[in-house]
């Protein structure tokens, strides 16, 4: 049977294969929060390639929370004109003007769950991402690594509270949000929908569906 599957193997593979991406630090530097949260929000529902450039130009036309926040609300649903799902241009601007109030970004999973926009993903991603604390971010990619990983039988969305747990408990204290990175990037380039790329793979050991060469079966889906 394949063994239990560990943080530090991930880790090792990221260290080598990590995206370089504009909203990243790079390794021994410190993540701007304005930075993790402004990119975790236009990723919701939109790809990197798509994101890159919205990126930028929010950077230079609001550099930080505070420019963002006092910002007219036109100038800020023009400048996502294009992204989509205007709803969290809107979202993006009551946050930002919640934090503003605050003073700075809170630093937990439950304070951030509480601003606009933030749900359970984003708050895992940025609490892990920006302020290294021992959460889960669990979206689309990582929810088809973790049940391949461990073979979970259970249909989405009801497996949801089963693959948090054992996200959760992955989790490495010194390197979270290396770890949520890791992972999302595992699920990116290597654990791919079709055609999973499993020889490259820094879990194939460990991998339950791997093992029994059902990996391309998870997530389960709702017959129909
Ligand atoms: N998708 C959502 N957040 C991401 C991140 N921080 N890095 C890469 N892909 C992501």
């Amino acid at each position: 049977a394949p063994g239990r599957p560990n943080a530090s193997d991930l880790l090792v593979w990221y260290d080598r294969h990590r995206r370089v991406l504009p909203w990243r630090a790079l390794p021994g530097e410190r993540p701007d929060p304005y930075r993790v949260w402004l990119s975790e929000v236009m990723l919701q529902q939109t790809t990197i390639a798509a994101v890159k450039p919205y990126f930028s130009k929010f950077l230079e036309l609001f550099p930080d929370v505070a420019a963002l926040a006092a910002a007219a609300e036109e100038r800020v649903m023009s400048a996502w004109a294009g992204l989509g799902y205007y709803s969290r241009a809107r979202n993006l601007h009551a946050c930002a003007r919640a934090v503003a109030a605050l003073g700075a970004f809170p630093n937990t999973e439950e304070g951030l769950r509480k601003l606009p926009g933030i749900g359970a993903y984003t708050a895992g991603a940025i609490a892990a991402i920006a302020f290294d604390r021992p959460a889960a971010a669990v979206d689309g990619n990582v929810e088809r690594v973790m049940t391949r990983l461990f073979a979970i039988e259970t249909t989405l969305p009801a497996a949801r509270p089963e693959i948090r747990a054992l996200t959760l408990a992955l989790v490495p204290r010194d390197r979270p949000g290396d770890f949520a990175q890791a992972v999302m990037d595992l699920g990116a380039t290597i654990c791919t929908p079709k055609r999973p790329a499993c020889a490259l793979c820094p879990w194939m050991a460990p991998c339950v569906a791997r093992a029994e060469g059902l990996q391309e079966t998870f997530p389960r889906k709702i017959k129909k």
